[in-house]
């Protein structure tokens, strides 16, 4: 489209594309760190990706975060197809986020907007080792994870690993080891290093990172001038397949290629 081309955005789109294999990436036009119009916009250019890839039989694994609760507030029931045998999970249990954010809360949201049905998965944040042990015994909760697990399509925001961990208030100790190991980003629940090696995972339950190599479909979502290095990491992991953000962080990947 002309507009697009006149922001040199196709441009963008074309470069992250190629260098990191992508099927499709999406600028938007603008910095939703700073502008809360080009927030909804990386939101509904995150919404018509989601439905470009939905068809009735599929499980969609959902993560927290404001830019995926702005997905969900711009995701309207497709015109061409019913979603009533579609389902939408969490993709993993509680990260310590608030509520308005967490992947339960956008779970339903989705749901809702799209006429399609969901499964909450209720564990508490941040499971110590036995906690984690006797919960996966558990046969509904055993249940709902291998639903989670066998998601066809999974769609998720990507933070920057400090930010992450202060919003999340870490505790001092956590927050010294990912500075250790180097963690830049933070995507499911997982933090990975500048090279794109994960390199911690917060004990919650559900999608593993096996279960993100096996995806048809990984979405990722996430724009802003000081998420490009983030970005960039995660896309360095090598399991993304569309990637949508904005043109203030394409500008600073496309840098640093
Ligand atoms: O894992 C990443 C975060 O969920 C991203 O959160 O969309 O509010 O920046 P955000």
């Amino acid at each position: 489209p002309i507009v697009k081309d006149l922001f040199g955005l196709s441009n963008l789109e074309e470069k992250i594309r190629k260098v990191y294999g992508l099927r499709k990436v999406v600028v938007v036009p603008g910095d939703s760190e700073s502008s809360p119009l080009a927030k909804r916009e990386l939101g509904r250019a995150g919404a018509k990706a989601l439905l470009s890839v939905m068809s009735n039989d599929r499980i969609v694994a959902v993560t927290g975060g404001s830019t995926l609760a702005e997905v969900a507030e711009q995701l309207t029931p497709p015109s061409n197809v019913s979603l009533k045998g579609s389902w939408f999970v969490p993709a993993r249990g509680g990260l310590g986020e608030s509520l308005e954010i967490q992947a339960n809360t956008i779970v339903s949201t989705m749901a809702k907007h799209v006429g399609a049905q969901y499964r909450l998965l209720h564990v508490p944040d941040l499971l110590s080792e036995d906690a984690y042990q006797s919960l996966v015994q558990d046969p509904n909760i055993l249940e709902m994870i291998n639903m989670i697990r066998g998601a066809q399509i999974i769609i998720h925001g990507i933070g920057d690993a400090m930010e992450m961990a202060r919003r999340r208030k870490l505790d001092s100790e956590t927050v010294r080891e990912l500075q250790e190991e180097g963690a830049l980003s933070e995507s499911y629940g997982y933090y990975f290093n500048e090279q794109g090696v994960v390199v911690h995972r917060m004990l919650t339950l559900g999608l593993r990172l096996e279960d993100i190599k096996n995806a048809e479909v990984v979405i990722g979502i996430a724009g802003g001038k000081s998420k490009a290095k983030a970005i960039q990491s995660v896309l360095r992991f090598g399991h993304e397949h569309i990637l949508v953000t904005d043109e203030a962080a394409a500008i600073d990947i496309v840098k640093n290629i």
